[in-house]
């Protein structure tokens, strides 16, 4: 089993292993004592894989209730925190007892949020079931829940006390579901580690899963790194963001509906990247883009994307920040005005 030791203001580890979630219950009670816990799950991973960690818990000695919700963004939200809370109090959930988040990311961000205000706050462990999950939202410590002025604008930190990733469960993953997270992957590559880029490039959506372990590996340990520098989002996290001001501006622009956070990132890395760096390097990323189905660029015209942007949570005081990867593997922040972005990204080329 592959270990990151993540060392943030409340150090955690990740285990990356096949099979893992199996192994689970023994794994957390390592880490955590307590001998209860709830645990909160979508309804399509429930249905896959809420047994499995149930015989695992009830193995290691942990009795828990599971709290289900339906699958999908639009449940991240208050009515779901607010149902969470009243299945903790019923289920008695007490301040030494825990949390596990057991999903992609919106049942890991619901979750962390669930953890980080309880009782003024209870642990939690993620067990992430999508590549998205596994190589970025469950490790770092960022919850949040959606309200209606906007995504992810109520959360807090809180970092887990333990991430289990096991790579089998991508196997059930819908090939979308792991394009999507195939685009931070390549954002990965592109912002910190040439190898991966070229380790990306020589497989396909087709054949990823073959080398996912390593991939997944490496991933973490460049969120790790990041974020050990700047867990609280002041400064050099942002580089994680390569490709999602105009990710989110697409997203939005397509009313979350029918076009994956995933496809966003994806036409923004490639619309950013051709618009401030050399063709060579364009066309490697896009033809990366293009071997895991994801879009190299939006039809949503620039003047109608640039107003989302300037609400992103990257702009501040009248100031955007952007991330530009003149060479593969390695990134810079820029900032300028809101207007100079607005000039630069609308210029004909
Ligand atoms: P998700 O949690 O909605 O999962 C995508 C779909 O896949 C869902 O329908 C889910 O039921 C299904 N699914 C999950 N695991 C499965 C499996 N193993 N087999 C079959 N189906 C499975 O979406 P996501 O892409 O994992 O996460 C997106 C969310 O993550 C967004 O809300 C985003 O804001 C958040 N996010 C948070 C951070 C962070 O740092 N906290 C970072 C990136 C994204
Ligand atoms: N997903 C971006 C971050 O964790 O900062």
């Amino acid at each position: 089993m592959k270990t990151i030791h993540i060392g943030t203001s409340c150090p955690y580890d990740v285990l990356i292993e096949r099979g893992n979630l199996k192994n689970s219950g023994s794994l957390i009670a390592k880490v955590l004592s307590s001998k209860k816990a709830a645990v909160i799950t979508d309804d399509t991973v429930g249905a896959l894989y809420s047994e499995t960690l149930l015989n695992s818990l009830a193995e290691a000695g942990i009795n828990a209730s599971v709290f289900t919700f339906p699958h999908g963004e639009q449940s991240k939200n208050l009515a779901t925190l607010g149902n969470i809370y009243d299945f903790l109090c019923d289920a008695g959930i007490t301040r030494s007892d825990f949390l596990i988040a057991l999903g992609g990311g919106v049942v890991g961000d619901i979750t962390g949020f669930a953890a980080a205000t309880f009782l003024r706050g209870i642990q939690f462990v993620q067990i992430p079931t999508t590549l998205l999950a596994q190589v970025d939202s469950s490790v770092g410590g960022k919850t949040a829940i959606d309200i209606k002025g906007g995504k992810n604008l109520v959360g807090s930190f809180k970092q887990p006390a333990l991430v289990i990733c096991d790579s089998n469960t991508l196997h059930t993953l819908p090939s979308e579901e792991l394009a999507c997270g195939m685009a931070e992957v390549i954002k990965y590559g592109m912002i910190r580690d040439k190898a991966l880029f070229e380790l990306i490039e020589s497989h396909d959506l087709d054949n990823v899963l073959s080398v996912i372990n390593e991939i997944v590996y490496t991933c973490i340990n460049i969120k790790r790194s990041v974020v050990e520098k700047d867990e609280f989002d002041k400064g050099e996290r942002m580089i994680l963001n390569f490709g999602h001001t105009l990710g989110h501006a697409i997203e939005g622009w397509h009313n979350y509906t029918d076009y994956t956070h995933g496809m966003g990132v994806a036409a923004g890395m490639c619309m950013i990247t051709k618009r401030f760096c050399s063709a060579e390097i364009t066309s490697r990323l896009v033809k990366c883009v293009e071997a895991y189905k994801l879009p190299a660029s939006s039809e949503a015209p620039m003047s109608k994307l640039l107003p989302y942007c300037t609400k992103d949570k990257k702009c501040e005081s009248d100031n955007i920040s952007y991330i530009v990867c003149e060479e593969i593997g390695n990134a810079e922040i820029r900032r300028v005005p809101v207007a100079e972005f607005t000039r630069l990204m609308s210029e004909e080329e």
